[in-house]
């Protein structure tokens, strides 16, 4: 005779949602404030995911970022839910519970991969991926559902921008892939007295975070992150073609065996339109003159960071002389102003900015990211952190100075002395 048992839990309009679109993929990232419900979702779905399967020897996991964590959360949780299952085994140990149809659904914390290897699953959370080893998808999880094509969950808080940013922004844009952002704003899930009372705890930026789910607030020491988010949320990034009624200005970041890199901006009125940029390395001035001429947009100024002037070794000649002779003409010379003022041209430039969101990606990443190191010690931020993105804020920064300081506009060549012999006084 069959028996029905009901499970104690009823998802809520969200979880419900969630449960059925998840069905429809391989693959999902639920980006979610804090208190949403994530967990508690997760666990219910593994539980119903294992009760309805009709694979054999259904194995399903959760990781957070560690035993403990998962241990306090979920492990109680999978009792609690399926506590009604007449049948049901725990193992208190390895945080296994064993279903009657031979399903079984284990968890594990992620500060111990090697606990989870040589495991195989159908279906795997993971909880708070933010805080865990970015090695943990690629190197365990996914040889780890290869053999049953098993899917995956990420559920999660944002934490700056790390691998779980990654994740979703690349999960946004391949259709085997669910995504969902959830901000308490939306899924009015806490109470108004408990947000207050979060908001007394938290700084401006940390509840964006948490509660808003905000990938750069909390970024601390981001420099220019702020700011790209303002203009995100104006629209500012969108697509932005190429408009043949305007000139191209073209602002570059020099190195040699290092990255080089190149910003294409159109004037037009007061605002400036970033229609394209380009990177490489370990290239000649040669190289991004064909790339310039390659694109066969109508050029205006071709603005050099003040290195420029530097002599070439091998050559004798200067790089101002030598981008010359290779038609980028008219160079023009940012003027040097320090790098703190430099950062605060660029920090109001940006709101004057239009960006293509396709094109101008990688200078977008490059200035969300762009950060300082928080030193301990001394309880101040370090100097902007020279890394990857470096490249592209420093020529976006000449681009901020130079449209700041230069006449952009002035194609005659400036007149340096008096040519004649009046005298005004007429002596
Ligand atoms: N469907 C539900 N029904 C009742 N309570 C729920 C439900 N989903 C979540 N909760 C409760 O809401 C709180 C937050 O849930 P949790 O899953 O821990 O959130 P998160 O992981 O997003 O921080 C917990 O107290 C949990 O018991
Ligand atoms: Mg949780």
């Amino acid at each position: 005779m069959e028996k029905l048992i009901s499970i104690p839990y009823s998802p809520r309009p969200q979880q419900e949602e969630l449960h059925n679109q998840l069905s429809k993929y391989r693959f999902g990232v639920c980006v979610m404030h804090r208190r949403g419900g994530k967990s508690t979702f997760g666990v219910n779905h593994l539980v119903k995911l294992a009760l309805t399967t009709d694979r054999d020897n259904f194995r399903g996991a959760m990781f957070a970022p560690t035993r403990v964590q998962i241990k306090l959360i979920s492990w109680d949780m999978i009792k609690q839910y399926t506590r009604v299952i007449p049948g049901m085994k725990y193992n208190e140990t390895e945080l296994r519970a064993d279903f009657p149809n031979g399903s079984r659904i284990q968890l594990f914390g992620a500060e111990n991969p090697d606990s989870a290897r040589g495991q195989f699953f159908d279906y795997v959370f993971c909880d708070e991926y933010a805080q865990m080893d970015e090695r943990m998808f690629p190197e365990i999880i996914r040889p780890a559902i290869a053999d049953r094509k098993g899917g995956v969950c990420f559920i999660g808080t944002p934490n700056g921008m790390d691998a779980f940013y990654d994740l979703y922004e690349k999960a946004k844009v391949d259709p085997e892939w669910f995504t969902v952002t959830w901000k308490v704003s939306e899924t009015k899930l806490v109470d108004d007295h408990e947000l207050d009372q979060m908001r007394k705890l938290m700084t401006p930026d940390q509840y964006e975070q948490e509660m808003e789910c905000s990938w750069m607030a909390n970024r601390s020491g981001a420099i220019f992150a702020k700011f790209v988010q303002e203009i995100e949320e104006k629209k500012h990034i969108t697509r932005i073609p190429y408009d043949p009624g305007y000139p191209v200005d073209c602002y570059f970041d020099l190195g040699i065996s290092d990255k080089c890199c190149i910003i294409f901006i159109q004037q037009i009125g007061r605002s400036f339109n970033i229609i394209d940029c380009y990177q490489n390395n370990n290239e000649g001035l040669d190289h991004y003159a064909q790339v310039i001429r390659e694109r066969d947009y109508f050029y205006r100024n071709f603005i050099f960071p003040h290195d420029i002037e530097t002599r070439e070794m091998s050559t004798g000649k200067s790089r101002k002389e030598y981008a010359y002779s290779l038609g980028l003409r008219p160079v023009k010379v940012c003027p040097k102003l320090p790098k703190e003022d430099q950062i605060h041209a660029a920090q109001l430039f940006l709101s004057k900015c239009w960006f293509d969101s396709d094109n101008s990606k990688p200078l977008l990443d490059s200035l969300k990211w762009y950060h300082r190191k928080y030193l301990d010690k001394q309880r101040t931020y370090s100097k902007p952190v020279h890394d990857w993105s470096s490249h592209f804020c420093d020529s976006f920064m000449t681009a901020a100075v130079a449209t700041q300081e230069m006449d952009l506009n002035d194609s005659r060549p400036k007149q340096f002395s008096a040519d004649n012999n009046y005298n005004p006084l007429g002596a």
